[in-house]
């Protein structure tokens, strides 16, 4: 298979591409690096097989051509990261949904598989976990920055699932919950790239809230081994799908057990959201997935638990001092 990979220079997408040529697959990679990096693919450079192009979903006339050339589409492409949509709103809302009508408008016109990537933000408040694939999506107010990633997402979603209704257009959408491993920056927020920087420099680890809200996370290749797997899966067609784990965490707890696996005598500093994000910044106590569907689909199970993640992204920051 040739794969397209947009945002392929990102975390994800970068993981993803390395898997793909190791399985004898041939890559090309669409990223215009507003949050990925050319470091996350130099060592895939010279690969038979690895193509990559600096630039944007929007060229439409690039797009197209790799398309074409493509057998299947992964639109990882996307702005991503809660500060980066709190600070960013209007990048956010173009970027995802401008950035995914395109590719799905020129896969159309040659019929090409799509895999869009969604999040298990599109779930917003729902407080009934965990979530299954067709539960309500609860959105908080449009004056909320936050609801902006969600609801773009969301868009996403309905238009993937509307060219395959009306036109037959094979898609999948993967719903990602907190996906973690090395090259994640911690830049844009992600919680436990920056708890580990923070301990590794032996800043104060901060903590948003009261520290009580729990998140599940899943390790890269548990995810990255999931999606190739559903490409494979006929019944995964016009399907949403959840991704992720069902081990919970604190992230009281998870503070904690980065600085018992570090070794830092950082301190725990708890921030109230308004002043880490803005004000009337809304959070979900917890986010687990309900994995029925994705075990039925493909026999998934994690194979990498919280200290497998943990271990890995501390090797990974302690590889670059200064831990960045
Ligand atoms: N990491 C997670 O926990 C998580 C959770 C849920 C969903 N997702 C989704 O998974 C996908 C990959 O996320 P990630 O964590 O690897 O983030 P990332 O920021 O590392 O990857 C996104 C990539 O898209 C690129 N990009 C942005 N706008 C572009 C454009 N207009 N044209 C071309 N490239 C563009 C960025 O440069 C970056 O390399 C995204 O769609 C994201 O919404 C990720």
């Amino acid at each position: 298979m040739r794969a397209l990979i947009t945002g392929g220079a990102g975390f994800i997408g970068s993981h993803l591409s390395e898997a793909l040529l190791a399985g004898g697959h041939q890559v090309l990679v669409l990223d215009n690096l507003a949050t990925g990096s050319i470091e996350n693919i130099s060592h895939l450079e010279g690969r038979p097989g690895f193509e990559y192009h600096i630039d944007t979903v929007s060229n439409e006339p690039l797009l197209a051509e790799l398309i074409g050339r493509s057998d299947a589409v992964f639109h990882f492409a996307a702005a991503v990261g809660v500060k980066l949509i709190v600070e960013q709103p209007v990048l956010t809302i173009e970027t995802n949904v401008h950035g995914t009508a395109v590719v799905l408008k020129h896969a159309d016109a040659m019929k090409k598989l799509v895999v869009v990537a969604s999040t298990s933000e599109v779930y917003g408040k729902n407080g009934d976990v965990p979530f299954r694939e067709d539960a309500d999506l609860v959105m908080g107010a449009t004056t909320t920055h936050r609801w902006a990633y969600a609801c773009s997402k969301a868009i996403d979603e309905f238009l993937a699932l509307a060219y395959w209704h009306e036109r037959k257009l094979p898609v999948i959408v993967v719903r990602f919950f907190n996906t973690v491993g090395p090259r994640q920056t911690g830049r844009y927020g992600m919680v436990i790239p920056n708890f580990v920087q923070q301990a590794l420099a032996g800043e104060p680890i901060t903590v948003f809230g009261d520290g009580t809200q729990s998140r599940s996370f899943t390790h890269v290749a548990d995810v990255v081994r999931a999606v190739v797997a559903l490409v494979h899966e006929p019944r995964a067609i016009g399907q949403v799908v959840n991704i992720g784990c069902s081990e919970e965490v604190t992230i009281n707890t998870l503070a904690e057990r980065v600085l018992a696996m570090t070794g830092s005598a950082s301190s725990i500093t708890r921030i109230p959201y308004d002043q880490a994000y803005e004000s009337g910044f809304e959070d979900m106590p917890r986010r687990v997935p309900d994995l029925a569907k994705i075990t039925e689909l493909i026999g998934y199970r994690t194979r990498f638990t919280l200290d497998d993640i943990l271990g890995d992204v501390i090797s990974y920051f302690r590889s670059r001092p200064p831990y960045t």
